[in-house]
């Protein structure tokens, strides 16, 4: 089965990804391209439907981006949205000009005509529009006639009387348009027919093929770590290729407590892999890491050293010619998105460099999915909650988390403490808000007293954070009695740490982690 598709195309808008989702939402697939993509690929992609993005840029200036204008007659429905409504106007003779007044924010608009766009409307009915753009829509081409207004936009939406070409001057997409979604999917089902075709199983099915046919008797080797991404690429490799896939699954040493032990039960016990290679290499990269202070170095060291050993072991698997990655929807459009097709993807932390160095040619299973759709692939194919919905985790592990030098001694204080912040967090219901919420060991001794006695030990800084993508974060306004909890059971449990703080920054200026 091929799914029915909408194709974008991105002329730089923040809300370009919106679109998308909005419209896998809808149960249709849909892609994200470059505003350049060639009508030849459009031809092969086949699309139901066309939606040119917004974008920063203005149709009137020199070198503004645009669109073939053959897709016009490919007979495939056209929305323009933003920009790409004032493209539309530009490109088939009508008027925009440049508007003193930029308009930005919620506005009124009146629907004149509710035969498709707004079908399911009421004529003259006012609704809540998002708008952003300064240009204005002076004359529509020919052939085009109005069917919403607003006070600063005369022209608020408008359709060709005879072709399928339509364009709106807000943004459907973003949730300052209330009924929005009503109006993309009038332009997916009514104007364009597709069928809502797209679901996590319908995608296990199709993508489980492909591998197959990529695959076809060579063996593919994948670095699991543990986290959402790997692990699902994991099991979607085992449900598709079965013994063809090398799983390994690397102890660095500078792992959570109880970790390795829970990829361990989840992938040899539950999803029964069948070839789950766990290799202990925590003496190795805690020797690399002896004396070593400084935190880049230590990012080096350790991505330096998984390249060695998940090197070794996949020399000792016959027939390997594909690596596996976990590349996620993000990374790819970031990549591809208005700088262009050329512009280079974004290579995994941990494995970066890997497959030029090994000749292996990359697969990436994950690479049209957006996160919250990786995370119910996962469920579907039958990984557990705890997995699913794991806080992030650096590479680097725990090492970044202990200030100054990593020994054993001070990593296994930090475990205890970590699991601490991570069961109360939990017990509180917390889990799912926050982004991350975790302890740092600090090189810092501090004079305390427990009983009649003194004591001189370390201090344990907790760090929990609220994110939505990691890039910006506030710290957590946890009650006065949660971070009690947390500090009262560390202190009375945890040997050697005599004193909790709480970091109250927020990043920027502060980063998440503090190395
Ligand atoms: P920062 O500390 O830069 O972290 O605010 C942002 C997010 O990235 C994670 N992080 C890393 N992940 N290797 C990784 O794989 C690293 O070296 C690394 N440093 C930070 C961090 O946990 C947070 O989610």
């Amino acid at each position: 089965m091929k799914f029915d598709r909408i194709l974008i195309l991105d002329f730089g808008s923040q809300y370009t990804q919106l679109i998308a989702r909005r419209i896998r939402e809808l149960g249709v697939y849909s892609e994200i391209q470059p505003f350049n993509f060639p009508v030849e690929k459009i031809k092969e992609f086949g699309p139901r439907g066309i939606i040119l993005s917004g974008g920063p840029s203005s149709v009137l200036d020199e070198g503004a981006p645009v669109v073939d204008r053959s897709i016009f007659d490919l007979g495939i429905p056209v929305l323009g949205i933003c920009y790409g409504m004032q493209l539309i106007t530009r490109l088939l003779g009508g008027e925009v000009e440049y508007s003193p007044a930029r308009e930005y924010g919620k506005s009124e608009m009146i629907i004149l005509s509710n035969e498709d766009l707004f079908s399911g409307f009421s004529l003259n009915e006012r609704i809540t529009v998002w708008m952003s753009h300064s240009d204005r829509i002076k004359s529509v081409p020919e052939g085009f006639e109005v069917i919403a207004k607003s006070e600063n936009s005369p022209v608020a939406a408008f359709r060709h009387r005879e072709r399928k070409i339509f364009g709106v001057q807000f943004h459907p997409e973003v949730v300052h348009t209330p009924r929005g979604k009503e109006i993309l999917s009038n332009f997916v089902f009514k104007i364009c027919g597709a069928e809502a075709n797209w679901n996590m199983s319908s995608f296990i099915e199709e993508e489980s093929k492909r591998i197959r046919e990529t695959v076809g008797k060579s063996n593919v080797i994948l670095a699991l770590s543990g986290g959402v991404d790997s692990s699902v690429v994991a099991a979607l490799l085992n449900r598709s290729i079965g013994s063809q896939l090398y799983a390994v699954f690397v102890n660095n040493g500078l792992l959570r407590k109880g970790e390795p032990e829970q990829v361990i039960e989840t992938f040899e016990n539950r999803m029964k892999l069948k070839n789950f290679i766990y290799v202990d290499a925590s003496e190795e990269f805690l020797d690399a890491l002896r004396g070593v202070v400084d935190p880049e170095e230590k990012r080096k060291i350790i991505g330096r050293k998984f390249i060695e050993v998940f090197e070794r072991e996949a020399k000792k698997i016959e027939n390997v010619e594909f690596l596996a990655q976990g590349t996620l929807y993000p990374d790819v459009i970031e990549s591809v998105s208005f700088k262009g097709p050329s512009a280079k993807i974004k290579s995994h932390h941990n494995v970066g460099g890997l497959p030029e160095k090994m000749n292996l040619k990359l697969i990436e299973p994950l690479r049209e999915l957006f996160k919250d759709e990786v995370r119910k692939l996962g469920l579907e194919l039958g990984l557990p909650e705890e997995i699913i919905y794991r806080h992030p985790f650096p590479g680097p592990g725990l090492a970044i988390r202990i200030i100054g030098e990593v020994t054993e001694e001070d990593l296994n204080i930090l475990r205890e403490a970590d699991d601490i912040v991570t069961e109360e967090i939990k017990a509180a219901g917390l889990y799912r808000k926050v982004w991350q919420a975790f302890a740092v060991l600090l090189p810092v001794r501090s004079v305390g007293v427990m009983g009649d006695e003194r004591t001189y030990e370390r201090v344990a800084a907790i760090r929990v954070v609220e994110s939505k993508d990691g890039m910006t974060a506030d710290w957590s306004k946890l009650s006065y009695d949660l971070l009690e909890r947390i500090s009262n059971r560390i202190v009375n449990t945890v040997k050697g740490i005599n004193r909790v703080v709480y970091d109250i920054t927020s990043k920027p200026p502060s980063t998440i982690e503090w190395e």
